[in-house]
């Protein structure tokens, strides 16, 4: 290894700040100036030279967020200051009754006062601590006087800088924060578990807080995490005055502040901002859940000073909870792609926290009878985040007594088949073999990402051809020809050989596809994948007895008698059947597990193979009962080094696990 000269040590330097720059261009101004190839390209050549030069490997470089094991447990810290909560006001006179306290205790007229408004984010509170300038501590609030060691997890968070920005740096600032998820990302993340059968968070609270108390930091790299920087506790090397000018600084530094943070002067400017942001609310990417004001000079703050756990310069104004009252039109009953019936509130349209709502959920006719709701009644609907609006109660006072009692039916609305309820089950489901609601569902099902995957073939158009009986069932997808398909309303030639090519290439599935598509009643994508790895092959699969099945992992007697149930229904049979002789090939896994040479052994790929596609080389891993990791531990067994690896394989290295080269990895698949 030659020693580094000059020239490169400038480079590497450079890099450094350039990349750096184009994150905080990305991740704290949502402003980004070069492409992600470019940006690639940068970060790919550091990590090159870092590779030849491993001396020059600083923590603070932007190579060096993700990599650490994970953690037995974490180590506690105790804040420098403590981490206080705030008083709450939840209508404008208690917001007011604060205001006069902050009056009489600071001696200050209203029209002295000064007032430093901001979101109150709804995520997980933390502590950076930045000495000289390099992020060296991370902790969550914890009971505001001890809290947990997160560093490493708040390290692979990308808008928390590891270098500050600027010069001079303080000797030491404690940069207090939120850390959250946006709406969005939180969506994704649990649409991804729900494929891999991983349990759902509830909000996007839920889901920032698991995600920093993850003792793996390598997960929390995963998992799309935002932080805005509210606040400061100890400071060394830097004079501050008041807030507003230490959330500039905190800006300057490189943090990540609101655009909505605000000084007002006066009551009114607070409640206009109140009603503002109240309005912005839902048009935000990310959860709030009021506002939080703060006297602006910190000699008033002084002054005012700390109850036992909040302080009385400052109040979070809370905004109302996503709750309206509005009326029961009707309740009419939807039915799911496994012919559960749900009963549906048509309401009388109203507008909850910013979004018209019309119809809300009311889960089953068990909830209905717990909640007494009847056709005509005043109820109070909620919306939490985006998910569908449901009933939380009935409003008693508001009965005329010519509400109307709602009962299931026992028969499907949509087929007239016989709905039953199972004894012990909440839901009852429609009996019918052809039902086309059912079928509906079944079909957006079998065509979706993570099934068989067709492009551009929505659920509108999937119900005109069940509606125009193009289709009745999943099979009949790839039977269609051109002239069918141009049968649908606004089809254009175009668009037609499309959706058919769509279909076409989607004949070549992978088993775990193919048995999550079939849509069989209790298995997602996850425990398709089991099965596709224990089983091998559909006919094997369809073989089992409930008892076999019961002797796979994770499979429990209610999904084996789903599975059983599916096989040995003629009519599933029979679309199976009807799907090989559509063309869809039914993959066989060629190794039994017994035999699999790589049982047990986790693999991590590496940069590009030549003989390999990615894809090809994780399905030669895992034919052979391999598995295929995204990121090196120590308990990886090989990593397959390519051309221009990146920094997994320095972890490979330093965590000693065996790298193989392209050419050792064929010989063990026997390329
Ligand atoms: S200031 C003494 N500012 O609210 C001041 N907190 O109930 C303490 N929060 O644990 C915090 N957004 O998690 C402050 N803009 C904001 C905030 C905020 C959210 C949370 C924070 C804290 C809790 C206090």
């Amino acid at each position: 290894m030659s020693r580094p000269d000059k020239k490169l040590i400038h480079r590497i330097e450079e890099l450094r700040e350039r990349i750096n720059h184009h994150n905080y261009r990305y991740y704290v101004l949502d402003s980004p100036e070069i492409s992600d190839a470019e940006y690639d390209r940068l970060f790919d050549e550091l990590v090159e030279l870092e590779k030849r030069y491993p001396g020059l490997i600083t923590p603070d470089s932007p190579t060096q967020r993700v990599g650490a094991a994970p953690l037995e447990e974490f180590k506690t810290v105790r804040h420098s200051l403590p981490m206080l909560s705030l008083n709450k006001a939840t209508a404008e006179a208690e917001f007011l009754d604060f205001h006069r306290r902050v009056l009489e205790l600071s001696g200050l007229s209203e029209k002295e006062i000064r007032y430093t408004v901001e979101p109150k984010f709804d995520g997980l509170a933390v502590e950076l601590v930045f000495e000289r300038g390099i992020f060296s501590l991370g902790s969550t609030r914890g009971d505001g006087v001890v809290g947990e060691d997160v560093t490493l997890n708040l390290r692979t968070i990308r808008p928390i800088p590891l270098r500050l920005m600027g010069s001079p740096n303080p000797d030491l600032i404690e940069v207090r924060g939120e850390v959250i998820m946006n709406k969005e990302d939180f969506e994704t993340l649990n649409k991804k578990r729900e494929k891999t059968g991983e349990a759902l968070f509830a909000n996007p609270r839920n889901a920032a807080a698991g995600s920093v108390r993850q003792l793996d930091p390598k997960i929390t790299s995963t998992r799309p995490l935002n932080m805005f920087a509210y606040g400061t506790g100890r400071v060394e090397g830097k004079e501050l005055t008041n807030h507003w000018d230490s959330i500039l600084y905190l800006k300057g530094l490189g943090l990540k502040i609101s655009h909505y943070i605000e000084l007002c002067e006066g009551v009114d400017q607070v409640k206009a901002y109140y009603q503002r942001i109240l309005e912005l609310r839902n048009d935000l990417p990310y959860e709030i859940d009021g506002i939080v004001i703060k006297v602006n000079e910190f000699s008033v703050q002084a002054k005012l000073g700390e109850l036992s756990r909040s302080p009385r310069w400052a109040v979070a104004w809370k905004f109302p909870a996503q709750q309206e009252n509005t009326t029961i039109r009707d309740i009419i009953v939807s039915v799911g792609r496994t012919g559960a019936l749900t009963p549906v509130a048509m309401l009388k349209p109203v507008r909850v926290g910013g979004v018209e709502v019309s119809r809300a959920s009311l889960h089953n006719e068990d909830e209905i009878r717990k909640k007494d709701v009847r056709i005509g009644d005043t109820v109070v609907v909620q919306r939490a985040g985006d998910v569908i609006p449901e009933v939380v109660k009935v409003i008693a006072s508001g009965r005329t007594g010519k509400e109307r009692k709602f009962t299931m039916p026992d028969r499907c609305p949509v087929c007239g088949s016989k709905a039953e309820r199972p004894p012990g089950e909440a839901i009852r489901r429609c009996t019918g073999i052809a039902c086309p609601a059912q079928i509906k569902e079944n079909l957006a099902h079998f065509v979706s990402k993570g099934a068989m995957d067709m492009d551009g073939l929505g659920h509108k158009l999937l119900e005109q051809m069940v509606d125009k009986r193009i289709i009745q069932d999943q099979a009949d997808l790839y039977l269609l020809k051109k002239e069918d398909v141009m049968r649908m309303d606004r089809m254009g030639d175009k668009l037609a050989e499309n959706l058919l090519r769509a279909i076409q290439n989607s004949r070549n599935p992978s088993l775990t596809n193919l048995i999550y598509a079939l849509g069989i009643r209790n298995v997602g994508y996850h425990l398709a994948g089991v099965l596709a790895r224990h089983f091998k092959s559909m006919d094997n699969l369809g073989r089992q007895t409930t008892e076999d099945l019961t002797r796979v992992h994770e499979i429990g007697p209610i999904v084996a008698e789903s599975i059983y149930n599916f096989f040995h229904n003629p009519k599933n049979l029979r679309v199976l059947e009807k799907l090989k002789k559509g063309g869809v090939t039914f993959p066989v896994a060629r190794a039994e597990p017994r035999e699999a040479p790589f049982a047990g052994k986790t693999f991590v790929l590496t940069g590009g193979l030549d003989s390999f596609t990615r894809d090809e080389a994780r399905k030669a891993i895992e034919d052979r009962g391999g598995r295929v990791s995204s990121s090196v531990s120590k308990m990886t067994d090989f990593v397959v080094v390519g051309r221009d690896p990146g920094s997994k394989y320095e972890t490979a290295l330093r965590l000693g696990v065996k790298a193989l080269s392209e050419e050792e990895f064929k010989k063990m698949v026997g390329r």
